[in-house]
């Protein structure tokens, strides 16, 4: 059945996906999770399927879960629920997931933006866990995340605030990797995304893989991890062709195989 709170697309190689609730601000229910990483899945199966972007529409790339459906919650219906399952299974995409956030990208909204691997952004984005405004707190790893990137101090006093952050900022902390003017966000990032489609697919996902074991592996588990990606390259076609086309003084022409 078609999707009710996202959109999804193929344009040559990339996937796309657009949350689709502007007159919400893209408020995450949790249907739109569901249905984003059934998404996913169906790209990470899909061959032709190189790069996955993920992008909002209207003012803002998310402002945050819906509250009007978590309004009610309580503690044990939360468990039983067991939401963060759907977004656990954002994070074994293994494809390259770039986000491109245009506007408001807030607590829950901030998270999913946390989950793609790359962030470009429009100028006009801002970024925040406002959650302390309800007196919760960011509960799809926030808190993790942004501590990894910024701090400890740092992350606190974002959390403990609730402010929003301009994209400058978010460039300076490392959460985002570039900023442009917004016209130019959604061709900047497809363009960028076909460079990607190009790459030995192998190689990309064997090196998301690595730099994301790098995050919880220690450094020598990290680097031994890291060297059995390298192995399995090796028995790829694409190695072959790969470094038989440099000593040929050729173009290689990769399969993702
Ligand atoms: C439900 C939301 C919403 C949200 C906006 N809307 N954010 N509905 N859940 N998170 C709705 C508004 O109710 C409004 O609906 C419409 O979208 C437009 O928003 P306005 O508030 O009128 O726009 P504006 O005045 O420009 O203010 C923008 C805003 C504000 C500053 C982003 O909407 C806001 O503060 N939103 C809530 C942000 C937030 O607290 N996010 C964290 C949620 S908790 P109507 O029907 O009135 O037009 C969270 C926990 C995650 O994310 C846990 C892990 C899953």
């Amino acid at each position: 059945s078609e999707p009710a709170f996202i959109q999804v697309e193929k344009e040559e190689k990339i996937g796309i996906i657009r949350l689709n609730r502007p007159k919400q601000l893209n408020a995450i229910n949790r249907k739109m999770v569901s249905e984003i990483t059934q998404a996913l899945e169906e790209m990470d199966k899909d061959e032709d399927i190189r790069a996955v972007v993920l992008t909002g529409n209207g003012r803002a790339f998310a402002a945050g879960a819906d509250i009007d459906e978590m309004a009610e919650d309580t503690s044990v219906s939360l468990e039983m629920l067991n939401q963060f399952a759907d977004w656990d299974r954002i994070h074994c995409f293994k494809k390259p997931l770039i986000g491109a956030i245009q506007g408001f990208a807030l607590g829950g909204g901030f998270e999913l933006a946390l989950a793609c691997d790359l962030l470009f952004c429009g100028e006009d984005a801002q970024f925040g866990f406002p959650e302390i405004k309800l007196a919760v707190m960011p509960g799809a790893g926030g808190t993790q995340k942004l501590t990894k990137l910024m701090g400890r101090t740092k992350a606190l006093e974002w959390l403990w605030s609730g402010e929003m952050m301009t994209c400058k900022e978010a460039v300076k902390y490392g959460i985002v990797n570039r900023v442009m003017p917004a016209e130019l966000l959604w061709e900047e990032t497809i363009k960028y995304a076909h460079t990607l489609a190009d790459k030995p697919p192998l190689s990309v996902r064997l090196i998301k893989d690595a730099v994301n074991k790098a995050v919880d592996y220690t450094l020598y588990e990290g680097m031994q991890y890291e060297r059995k990606n390298f192995y399995l390259l090796f028995s790829s076609e694409d190695q072959k062709e790969g470094m038989k086309a440099f000593m040929e003084k050729r173009k290689p022409d990769f399969k993702g195989r």
